[in-house]
């Protein structure tokens, strides 16, 4: 199945639903690195899709592809019902307006406060909005993540999981309908990972988006996905729901969910040991 690059995402039970993203035979290469070889992926309003795949398999490059970062070679991209290569600067910049991406590092103004980088996007984007309008929307978003007291903190004072939270927070205050995540928990303890996790669904109802989770996280596959794509030598390789996939006989899913499964247990394995060394640490403190 794996290998079958005919293989396509069952939408069955999706066939009346609005596609918000679609994408034919996309490909994309670098030099002779072919990286996405022929996708074939649908993203329905209102659902959470996760990506699936192992480091290095193109996950950030087709999202990178989606919001114009980078060129695709070949293939199809429709957004909104607009093929991409059809549109001028001008109506591409139209359609990117409405699509918000977290990216891996949240990309917060270290020198900006919280608020000033709340500000920042809204006035660039909004620019005749009035200041108390401003304040509104800023108070609201914050709200949303749960950073309602950091409203006049430096982005340096706020833990791994917050500056998440704030990235998440400037990236939604400008109502996208799409929302992107490249891999939203990495680098965060397992705790906080399921916080943001739980976040993502929350906001997902919320502000009423559509919404790629690129991962190879699979707990936050598991709490955030409505639909999971799995991607594997440059092709979607299987689809279905958590569970579908979890309980799946075919031997390279399964093994591919042991694997990710085991990466994880060693990644909670560390966590608990660094954890562990920084209180016996502490207790030598003074
Ligand atoms: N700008 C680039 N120039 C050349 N090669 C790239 C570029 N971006 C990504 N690649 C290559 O594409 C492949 C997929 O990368 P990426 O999408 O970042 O993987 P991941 O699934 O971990 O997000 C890798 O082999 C990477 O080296
Ligand atoms: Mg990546």
């Amino acid at each position: 199945m794996a290998d079958d690059t005919s293989v396509k995402p069952n939408t069955d039970d999706k066939q009346n639903d609005i596609a918000v993203i679609e994408m034919e035979h996309l490909k994309k290469s670098f030099e002779t690195n072919q990286v996405l070889r022929d996708i074939n992926m649908k993203v329905y309003k209102g659902e959470n899709l996760v990506i699936l795949g192992k480091s290095g398999t193109g996950k950030s490059v087709l999202i990178k592809c989606i919001v114009g970062l980078i060129d695709y070679d070949a293939g199809k991209l429709v957004i909104f019902g607009k093929d991409v290569a059809e549109q001028n600067q001008k109506e591409l910049i139209e359609i990117r307006k409405r699509i918000g991406f977290l990216f891996q590092n949240s990309a917060l103004y270290d020198s900006m406060t919280v608020r000033e980088n709340l500000e920042f996007p809204l006035k660039r984007q909004l620019k005749k909005t009035p200041k108390d309008e401003i304040d509104k929307l800023v108070k609201e978003a914050l709200d949303n993540v749960g950073l309602a007291d950091t409203i006049d903190k430096m982005p340096s004072e706020l833990s791994g999981g917050m500056r998440k939270r704030l990235g998440l927070a400037r990236t939604l205050i400008l109502k996208p309908e799409i929302m992107l995540y490249d891999e939203p928990t990495t680098g965060l303890d397992p705790i906080t990972s399921r916080e943001i996790s739980k976040l993502i669904q929350e906001v997902q109802t919320k502000y009423d988006t559509s919404s790629i989770i690129i991962t190879h996280d699979i707990e936050c596959a598991k709490l955030t996905a409505s639909r999971i794509v799995v991607l594997k030598d440059g092709i979607c390789a299987a689809e279905g729901s958590y569970a579908e996939l979890e309980n799946s006989t075919d031997e390279w899913i399964k093994s591919f969910f042991f694997i990710i499964n085991l990466d994880k247990f060693y990644e909670r394995v560390i966590w608990k040991k660094e954890l562990r060394i920084k209180s016996d640490w502490e207790y030598l403190l003074p």
